[in-house]
């Protein structure tokens, strides 16, 4: 483990924890489902849902398209990216709300689909679960107690959510979205200033907002009130933002991309306000992905690393807020892709 100061872009960062973010995959089912398409079954519109949330389509997973179906995809495209065999995975944790059983964890499953003999659990933090499941599992890669971690985030929300209630069924999608984390390389690990890894991780919550968002006991679907979660989404998500960036000496500046959940247009651009960030910084799924609750934060990641935006060197600053209510943010320097 580093423990370092050092002097990057003019700011004091301390890269605390190495690791390597050598793959990524996503992947979402079927085609899109459009908000007219919803709009043709629920009393909703277009209007209505891409001005309230910024959602303009969805993807709804076929009943072939498991949560673990889907975290197995995802995790095969990421393993290739990283140029790793499934029986190279030590470590295999899955974020997800929305198993496809109660027993055993959905990561058993998964690693059943890969081909993998990794220690595999899953993390149900609901939409702060992918960022609940980096903070547990980078230090376990940059102690070496691991030496090659597959995270995923997986989740078939619309399982959860009354398809007739059009308060919720508007907001949600499916998808899945992996990173593989990897003990840094020699000269990757001496390199503290600049090299990859986690530099700050903030995660915070208030139990006394259950009730805002869940399923009640006994029940089958998501009970949600929606000012209440989205004032504390929007506190929770630059709070912890702001924390983790004063904890790791560095400004908003610093910060080349930021990658929230994707729960509602108008939550993340008053968040980019807060912190002071302009929208292009931000990575927004969003729009054709809907909440993917555990899943938006990794079909970003992955999205903006295939396309180039994440950059080695990058500091990246990932939060999300869920049910619990929980929230966090982790501040990472990316890199470490072969
Ligand atoms: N289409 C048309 N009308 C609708 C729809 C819909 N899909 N859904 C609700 N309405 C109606 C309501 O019935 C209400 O009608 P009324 O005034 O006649 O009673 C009206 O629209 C306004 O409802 P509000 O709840 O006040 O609308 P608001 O502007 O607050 O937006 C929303 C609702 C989008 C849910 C917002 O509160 C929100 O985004 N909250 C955050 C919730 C969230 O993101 N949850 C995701 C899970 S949690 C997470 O990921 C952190």
């Amino acid at each position: 483990m580093t423990v370092l100061d050092a002097r990057t872009a003019g700011t004091h960062v301390a890269t605390r924890l190495g690791v390597s973010f050598t793959g990524w995959g996503a992947t979402v089912p079927g085609p899109p489902v459009t908000n007219d398409d919803l709009a043709a079954v629920l009393d909703t519109s277009d209007d209505w849902i891409s001005t309230r949330t910024g959602i303009r389509a969805r993807h709804i997973a076929g009943p072939a398209d498991t949560t673990a179906i889907m975290a197995a995809r995802a995790g095969t495209a990421a393993l290739e990216r990283a140029g790793r065999r499934p029986d190279e995975v030590d470590l295999l944790v899955v974020a997800t709300t929305t198993p496809d059983r109660s027993c055993p964890a959905t990561a058993a499953d998964v690693a059943g689909l890969l081909g993998t003999r990794a220690a595999a659990c899953d993390v149900n933090a609901a939409c702060a679960g992918f960022v609940t499941a980096l903070h547990l599992a980078l230090p376990a890669v940059a102690t070496g107690t691991s030496r090659v971690a597959l995270v995923i985030g997986s989740e078939r929300m619309t399982s959860l959510v009354d398809p007739t209630d059009r308060s919720t069924a508007v907001l949600f999608g499916d998808g899945a979205g992996a990173l593989v984390l990897e003990t840094p390389a020699a000269e990757e690990a001496e390199d503290a200033a600049t090299g990859p890894g986690m530099i700050t991780s903030v995660l915070d919550g208030d139990a006394a907002l259950v009730p805002h968002l869940e399923v009640p006991h006994g029940q089958r679907w998501l009970h949600m009130d929606g000012p209440e979660v989205f004032r504390a989404a929007t506190r929770g998500l630059a709070d912890s933002g702001t924390e983790a960036l004063r904890r790791a000496g560095a400004t908003v500046d610093d910060v080349a991309w930021y990658v929230p959940h994707q729960a509602n247009r108008r939550i993340i651009d008053a968040v980019a306000g807060r912190l002071g960030l302009d929208v292009d910084r931000v990575v927004l799924t969003l729009d054709r992905h809907g909440n993917t609750s555990a899943a938006s934060v990794p079909l970003a990641l992955a999205e903006a690393a295939d396309d180039g935006r994440l950059q080695p060197g990058d500091l990246v600053l990932a939060s999300a807020v869920g049910a619990g209510m929980t929230w966090g943010s982790i501040l990472l320097r990316w890199g470490g892709a072969a």
